[in-house]
């Protein structure tokens, strides 16, 4: 209800602007003439802002490949710091090909190649002397399905800090994951059952254990695939505000199918299509004055 409120205000603003037309805007011109030619490979150009000013992580012509097949086509985007930026599109246009290129968990997929240039604070995290351990601590990863370990809630959360050696007594790691299930918001719910299995909690909560054990290493960036697709409305608003808090701390790239999401939790939004970065600006642009079609056709709901 909240979002579609939201979605409501900026339509309303969007009415105040004035719509941009083939006339009065020449890149909207551009724009259309790029649908024509949309299944090319060659030839297009993102519309909007990709770049910002200060950006966390900076993907510059990037093309990922499953064996001969291209899954991400030259793709250049910034991702802000602090921002919680959404991507968006129809199923298999390489929304998660290209989240998992950010972490280089493309890696452990054999036949998976990643091309030009990604990096973290200004170094390419496709160097080769870069420890992809290392680098999936500082750019940690929450997935679709919940997929706690085996283990209980309090290993869950420890694990991580445990292998990077981040706690030297037991009265700190029993800080750290306290600390992590807090800013979860898990905590208050657990805090009498951490020696219980993480798999006997309900979908919701589990997706909290995953968050807070991506959380517990201090990560600076969190990719998330979809967080909520497998939660309910109540679970997933939980996620949503913890999404909003986290960005205080952390930078935070998550793909998500919910346009409504998208519009409630992110200020930037990229909408890729078979591959291309087709159109990123704020938000609240995106979603009311989209300028090229294949957004307005996405976002109206037209295909996807
Ligand atoms: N492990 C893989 N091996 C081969 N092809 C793959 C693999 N993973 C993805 N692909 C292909 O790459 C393209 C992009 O897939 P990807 O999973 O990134 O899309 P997506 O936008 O995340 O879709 P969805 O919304 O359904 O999750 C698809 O054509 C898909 O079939
Ligand atoms: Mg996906």
């Amino acid at each position: 209800m909240q979002g579609l409120k939201k979605m409501n205000i900026f339509a309303a603003e969007a009415k105040q602007k004035s719509v941009p037309n083939e006339e009065t805007n020449p890149s909207h011109v551009d724009a259309r003439l790029d649908i024509r030619h949309h299944g090319d490979v060659t030839d297009y150009q993102t519309i909007g802002s990709p770049f910002v000013d200060d950006a966390k992580m900076s993907a510059r012509n990037v093309d990922v490949f499953y064996a001969e097949k291209q899954a991400i086509i030259d793709v250049s985007l910034d991702i802000g710091r602090n921002e919680v930026l959404a991507m968006i599109g129809p199923s298999g246009c390489g929304k998660s090909t290209f989240l998992r290129s950010l972490n280089r968990m493309n890696d452990i997929i054999p036949i998976c190649k990643v091309s030009g240039q990604i990096t973290l604070d200004n170094v390419n995290i496709y160097e080769n002397d870069q420890d992809t351990v290392l680098l999936r601590a500082r750019v940690g990863m929450v997935f679709q399905k919940p997929n706690p370990f085996p283990k209980s809630i309090y290993e869950n959360v420890a694990y991580g800090p445990r292998i990077h050696g981040l706690a030297h007594t037991k009265a700190e790691m029993d800080e750290i994951v306290e600390h992590s299930l807090i800013r979860a918001g898990l905590f208050d719910e657990v805090k009498d059952q951490l020696d219980k299995p993480g798999t006997g909690l309900s979908g919701g909560q589990q997706q909290r254990l995953c968050i807070a054990r991506a959380i517990a290493v201090s990560p600076e960036v969190i990719l998330m695939d979809e967080p909520c697709s497998a939660l309910d409305p109540i679970a997933s608003a939980k996620i949503e505000e913890l999404i909003d808090e986290l960005k205080e701390k952390f930078t935070i790239a998550m793909v998500t199918h919910s346009m409504q999401q998208a519009a409630r939790v992110s200020q930037r939004t990229a909408y890729f299509h078979l591959g291309k970065l087709i159109e990123v600006g704020d938000t609240k642009d995106i979603f009311t004055i989209p300028r090229h079609q294949l957004t307005e056709n996405y976002i109206t709901g037209r295909f996807g």
